[in-house]
């Protein structure tokens, strides 16, 4: 009979492991509790503390339903998910970064025509926003037909999910380049926002002694047959938590100036009233492995 103590206990289970039919999976959970087992040991893991541990897990996954994920607010706010966008996605030159999906999210916003509005129904108090931009490829050709699947808050801080007063797919919109790659949408400029902290994350946050506040920004998802869609945000240069996201997605590349505009011309084309506010952004796709690997 074998006596499991803590000078074994680990060589135990990974042994365990060893025997597990996938590679892939016998490889990351080898890793996942060699360290695991570390840190108990690092830290002389007091069974009080644990058990708040695993208190703290449990509420996460209690704390989620259909609209509040709250184990990915959890990844985003350990800096585990920009992590792993980072190891997935090494920059190919001239590609637009990506940085965190969030958690809001919805798929099946309407499809919008080329330069029409993502507001629907009162947009609230807030400042009118024409952003516009181009797709390109890596060899600087324009993208026709990308398709831009956008999601942002409204002014009051708040996305149409977490906020019964809002329309239905308010702020959100998917949109179609044109044949030369260009894009155009109405909206109002984002807003700084708190992500939610009525949960173990806030709790968490707070015993950090950490902000919860995000810079404000527009979200997208761009994509088309043949590129790898790139998962991002345009963030509005100046704003105020743009050096301490709570969730550490910011990039430099992806900072955009929302400028003044009394362009009458352009306001005419967009229906706005001057002065406006105008973004511009250009989206840069790599191309897809399978294109790749076929060049
Ligand atoms: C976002 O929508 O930007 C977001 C929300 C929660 C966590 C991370 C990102
Ligand atoms: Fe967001």
């Amino acid at each position: 009979m074998k006596n499991f103590t803590q000078d074994n206990v680990t060589e135990a289970i990974l042994d365990r492991i060893s025997s597990s039919k996938d590679p892939r999976f016998r490889e990351v959970m080898t890793s996942l509790v060699t360290h695991l087992h570390a840190f108990a040991r690092d830290v002389d893991l007091r069974e009080g503390e644990w058990f708040e541990g695993i208190k703290f897990l449990t509420e996460t996954g209690q704390k989620c339903d259909d609209v509040r994920q709250e184990f990915i607010l959890l990844s985003d706010t350990l800096g585990l998910s920009m992590l792993v966008v980072g190891l997935n996605h090494p920059k190919p030159t001239g590609a637009t970064e990506p940085t965190v999906f969030g958690q809001f999210f919805r798929d099946g916003a309407p499809d919008i025509k080329n330069g029409d509005s993502i507001v629907r129904g009162d947009g609230g108090k807030g400042e009118v926003t024409l952003m516009r931009g181009r797709v390109t490829g890596p060899d600087g050709k324009p993208i026709a037909g990308a398709l831009l699947d956008i999601w942002q808050t409204a002014p009051n801080g708040l996305y149409e999910t977490q906020d019964e007063n809002q329309a239905d797919y308010n702020f959100r919109g998917r949109l179609r380049s044109d044949k030369d790659g260009y894009y155009a949408f109405v909206t109002m400029k984002p807003v700084s926002y708190s992500i939610p902290t009525d949960g173990p994350v806030g709790r968490m946050l707070k015993a950090m002694n950490r902000h919860s506040m995000r810079p404000a920004h527009v979200h997208f998802v761009v994509s088309h047959p043949g590129f790898e869609p790139v998962t991002t945000h345009v963030f509005a240069s100046g704003d105020e938590y743009l050096d301490s996201d709570a969730v550490f997605g910011v990039r430099s590349s992806l900072v955009a100036d929302f400028k003044p505009c009394s362009d009458e011309a352009l306001a005419k084309k967009y229906g706005l009233k001057t002065p406006f506010l105008l973004a511009e952004y250009d989206f840069g796709l790599a191309l897809s492995q399978k294109q790749r690997a076929a060049e």
